[in-house]
Parts: structure tokens; sequence; C-alpha cells
């Protein structure tokens, strides 16, 4: 009690004695402090206006995420964000940011090929430039007829959000090989850009042989129509690249698909030289850098030079 009143201002001092009204009690608050109440409204309003501040932005932020993103992403954002986020700051989602003004663009380049060649090395390795974005998944649209027939939008639908300025990559290995694909990627954009990435030839067809012989030997129900009565787990890539007379197989798949000159011939019947650049999968691991200088250049004047210095 003697320290406390040591800090009272003799106003607020009850007498001893009785209660004489309390008047006294609003003096303490409304006249002898004013300078105390005053501060403390200033607080309250302050933190009243921050509140709402954080509130509207949290809300505006909320909505401009939600329309940025597709239906199923708002799941995702419902879920990895339960109360408003980190104000300022743009929502990070699993893939990439999802801005408003974005929206999903027909490819302008197409990894065509070939498999086994390091495709998804490729365009791995492309989508850390900042103006490219790429298909989630290999679409095969253009060599799988019940794909095809769905249409443009259906393929569309597939591709990420871009910017505009931004390049849209889509690979399926599987175009290079497919006979009617030159025609339906012209049909779609005769202008487009072609990425086909190669390897030594007899490297590709025994890494193509052995990831067939491993599928096969992982799947329930082995399909053995490719070749011969009896099944390709038990032969040899020898044995199956070399016919008995002692010619080379070329009907043997992995080998059709390394006959490299046969498939470009295809495609350049139907687009230009310029508009298909050859990439060496050898050495994109050797030195990628170089090679994606080459692909940087054939993709247009980025005025980026990303890869350069
Ligand atoms: C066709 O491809 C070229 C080259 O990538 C691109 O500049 C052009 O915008 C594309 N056209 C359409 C309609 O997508
Ligand atoms: C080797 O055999 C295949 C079929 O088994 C035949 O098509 C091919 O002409 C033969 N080649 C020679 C050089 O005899």
């Amino acid at each position: 009690m003697a320290t406390g009143t040591r800090w009272l201002p003799k106003a607020a001092m009850r007498p001893f004695g009785p209660d004489p009204s309390h008047s006294d009690c609003v003096l303490v608050v409304g006249v002898s402090r004013p300078k105390l109440a005053a501060l403390f409204l200033s607080v309250m309003l302050l933190s009243l206006f921050l509140t709402f501040h954080i509130l509207y932005d949290s809300a505006v932020y909320s909505i401009q995420a939600a329309t940025a993103i597709s239906e199923n992403k708002i799941a995702i954002l419902t879920n990895h964000i339960p109360n408003p986020p980190v104000i300022n700051q743009p929502v990070v989602f699993p893939n990439r940011i999802h801005f408003p003004k974005t929206s999903r663009r027909l490819p302008q380049c197409l990894i065509i090929g070939v498999r086994k060649c390091g495709t998804r090395a490729l365009l791995e390795m492309l989508y850390l430039h900042p103006r490219i974005q790429k298909a989630a998944g290999e679409v095969h649209f253009f060599d799988r007829d019940e794909n095809y027939l769905r249409g443009l939008e259906w393929y569309r639908k597939k591709m990420p959000h871009s910017f505009r300025g931004q390049i849209t990559i889509e690979k399926s290995p599987s175009y290079f090989v497919t006979p009617e694909v030159p025609e339906r990627v012209r049909a779609m954009n005769a202008s487009i850009k072609l990425l086909l990435i190669v390897r030594e030839p007899v490297t590709r067809a025994i890494s193509d042989y052995t990831q067939l012989r491993s599928h096969a030997a992982t799947a329930t129900l082995p399909q053995q129509q490719s070749l011969s009565s009896t099944s390709p787990l038990s032969r040899s890539f020898e044995e199956l690249a070399i016919l008995p007379n002692g010619t080379v197989n070329e009907a043997y798949r992995p080998l059709a698909i390394s006959q490299y000159h046969v498939h470009v011939h295809r495609w350049l019947e139907v687009f230009p030289r310029e508009q298909l650049l050859v990439v060496n999968g050898d050495q994109l691991i050797d030195d990628p850098v170089s090679q994606l200088r080459r692909i940087e250049d054939f993709l247009g004047k980025w005025c980026f030079n990303y890869y350069r210095d």
C-alpha cells in the first residue's frame, strides 16, 4: 500500500472515512492524466487500424491468388494456408507461383525426342530459365489418336500458366518416331520450334533395350508381341539386334528408333531446317552451358543472355 501510494497523484488517493463520491475516480482518468489517456486511445486506434489493414490485405491477396489458380489448386490453397498468410509476399505453391494475368498457351516449342537421350534432363535444364514454362508430363497429344481427337483446346488446358512473352515447352519423345506427328504439329503452328536431342545411336539403343528389359521384368503381364515366340526377357541385345544370317535387324524397335536419319527426313519434309535444332545429348552432360546457349539463340532474341558470362 505504501509503495502504491507513492505513484498515485494526490487526487487519486481516497480519503479515509466515508466515500464522498465517484467523481474522484473520473477525475483520475479523465482529467488528471490527459496525456496517459490520449496515449492509450491512440494505441487502441492504431492497433484497430493495423488489424483491419492486415485483414484487408490478406483478403485481397486471397482473392487474387484464388482467381489466378485453377480450380483444383484452390484445395491446396485452403489446405496449406489455414489462416491469412504472410503479408506482401506471394503465395508459393509446390510448383511455381501463379500470378494473375497468366493464361494457358499452346506450346511454342516442342522437345520431340529422342527417347533415352536425355529429353527429361533437357526440359528440366531449360525450365531453370525464367522465360520458360513446361507442361507437367508427357502429354502425347500428337502421337495418340485418342488424345488428338480431343482437339487443341484439350491440349491447351494441359499447358501450364504462362505470362505473355514466356515460352511454353512440351516434350513427348515418341513424337519423333510417330509418322503422323509432323503434319499434325504443322497444323497447329507452322512456325513452331522443334528441339531434338540425340546421343550416340548404339548407346541409345542399348539403353532402350535395358529399360525395356527391366520394364518387362517388373510387368505382371509381359507383352511378347514385339518379336519372336521366345520371350525378349531371355534374349540378349545381340540376339535381338542381329539376325541369324548376320545382318542387322532393323525392325527391332530400339534399332529402328536409333536410325535418326529415317525420322529426321520425315520431319524435314514438313518443317524447314531452321526450325529444328539438334542438341547433342552427350555434350549436354559434359558441358551443358554450351548446348543451352545454342538453344537460347535458337529460341529467340530474349535479351536476357541468361547463359552468358
Ligand atoms: C508459333 O510458334 C512461334 C515460334 O515459337 C511463336 O513465335 C508463335 O507465337 C506461335 N504461334 C502461336 C499461334 O502460338
Ligand atoms: C537375312 O535374313 C532376313 C530375314 O530373316 C532377310 O530379310 C535378309 O534379306 C537376309 N539377309 C541376307 C544378306 O541374306
